[in-house]
C-alpha cells in the first residue's frame, strides 16, 4: 500500500515493532501495548535498549561511509522505523546537502510522524509500503520521483529482515537487480547464535503476538544476504564493531574486552554492488 495522501488508522491494540523499537530508544511515539511488550523483552534481555542504540549508530556510520567513500547521494531506507534523533537524511544531508532519501515502512505511524519531521524538506519522503513487494514499491511514483535507479543508491535494510520469514534471496534479488553498479546494501539482523536460546524463544513469542514475527538467522545466513556484493571492511560483525571510530556519529562506547553474548545480538555489514 502506498500512503501518499491518506494516513490510515493506527492500531493501538497490537504491539508494533516500530513503536517497541522507539521505546527501546527512549522515544515517546509508542502506546501502552508496545511498552508492555517491549518491557517483556527488556526483562529477558536488559541490554536491549543499548543494542537498539548501537544498531541505530551503525545505520548512521554506514550512511556516512556511503556518502563519503562511495559518493552515494540517494538512499532508500526499507523498514526505516519512526523518526528519532539524527535520522538517515540528516546524516546524509549534513555531508552532502543534496542527498535524497526515501523512507519506507509498513507501519502507518511512521508516515504520520515522518510527515511532520520532513515538512519543507523536498529531498526526503516517507512511503507506507510492505518491503516484501519490491516490484510494487519500485514502481511507486513517490519513490521513482525522487530516486534515479540509473545512479548508485544506498539501500538500507537495518534491523528489518528478521521480521521477514522464509528465504530472503528472491526478495533481495528483487531489489539488487534494479540497482546500478556502485550501489550499496547495508543491513543488520538479529543473530541466531546469541546465547541462551530459552530466553530468545520467549522474545520470539512476544513478537509473534505483535504485528511482526521474529526470525533469527545465523551468521552464515546473514553473510549470505550480502553474498552478491563486495563486503566492506570489517565484514559481518556485531553492529557496534562496524567501524566504531568513524567520525560523525555518536554511539555508546563499548567497554574494552566486553565479550558478553548480548554485544553480538545484532550482526551488521555493508556491501558494494560492483558489476551487476
Ligand atoms: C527494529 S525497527 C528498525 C528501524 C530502523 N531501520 C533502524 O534500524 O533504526 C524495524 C522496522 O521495520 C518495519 N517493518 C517490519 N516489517 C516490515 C515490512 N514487511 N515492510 C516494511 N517495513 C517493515 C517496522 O515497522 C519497524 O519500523
Amino acid at each position: 500500500m502506498s500512503g501518499k495522501s491518506v494516513i490510515p488508522d493506527i492500531d493501538t491494540t497490537t504491539a508494533h515493532s516500530a513503536r517497541m523499537y522507539d521505546y527501546y530508544l527512549g522515544g515517546k511515539d509508542n502506546y501502552a501495548v508496545d511498552r508492555k511488550a517491549a518491557d517483556g523483552v527488556i526483562a529477558l534481555f536488559p541490554d536491549t535498549p543499548r543494542i537498539a542504540a548501537e544498531n541505530r549508530a551503525f545505520m548512521r556510520r554506514a550512511t556516512a561511509a556511503m556518502v563519503r567513500e562511495g559518493g552515494v547521494r540517494q538512499f532508500v531506507d526499507l523498514g526505516s522505523g519512526l523518526p528519532t534523533v539524527d535520522n538517515l537524511h540528516e546524516v546524509a544531508q549534513r555531508t552532502a546537502p543534496g542527498s535524497r532519501v526515501v523512507y519506507v515502512d509498513n507501519d502507518p505511524i511512521v508516515l504520520a510522524h515522518g510527515r511532520a519531521l520532513l515538512e519543507g524538506n523536498g529531498l526526503t519522503r516517507v512511503i507506507t509500503a510492505d518491503l516484501r513487494d519490491p516490484d510494487g514499491l519500485l514502481a511507486d511514483s513517490a519513490l521513482t520521483g525522487l530516486i534515479d535507479f540509473d545512479r548508485p543508491v544506498g539501500l538500507m535494510m537495518i534491523s528489518v529482515l528478521h521480521f521477514i520469514e522464509g528465504d530472503l534471496a528472491p526478495l533481495l534479488a528483487g531489489y539488487l537487480d534494479r540497482l546500478a553498479p556502485g550501489s550499496y546494501l547495508a543491513l543488520s539482523h538479529v543473530n541466531a547464535e546469541n546465547a541462551d536460546t530459552g530466553r530468545a524463544d520467549l522474545v520470539r513469542n512476544t513478537y509473534r503476538n505483535s504485528a511482526s514475527s521474529l526470525t533469527y538467522r545465523t551468521r552464515d545466513e546473514i553473510a549470505g544476504l550480502l553474498a552478491g556484493c563486495d563486503l566492506l571492511d570489517p565484514g559481518i560483525v556485531p553492529a557496534w564493531r562496524w567501524r566504531p571510530d568513524s567520525a560523525g556519529t555518536a554511539e555508546p562506547a563499548p567497554a574494552a574486552g566486553d565479550v558478553r553474548p548480548a554485544r553480538s545480538a545484532i550482526l551488521a555489514g555493508v556491501g558494494r554492488l560492483a558489476g551487476r
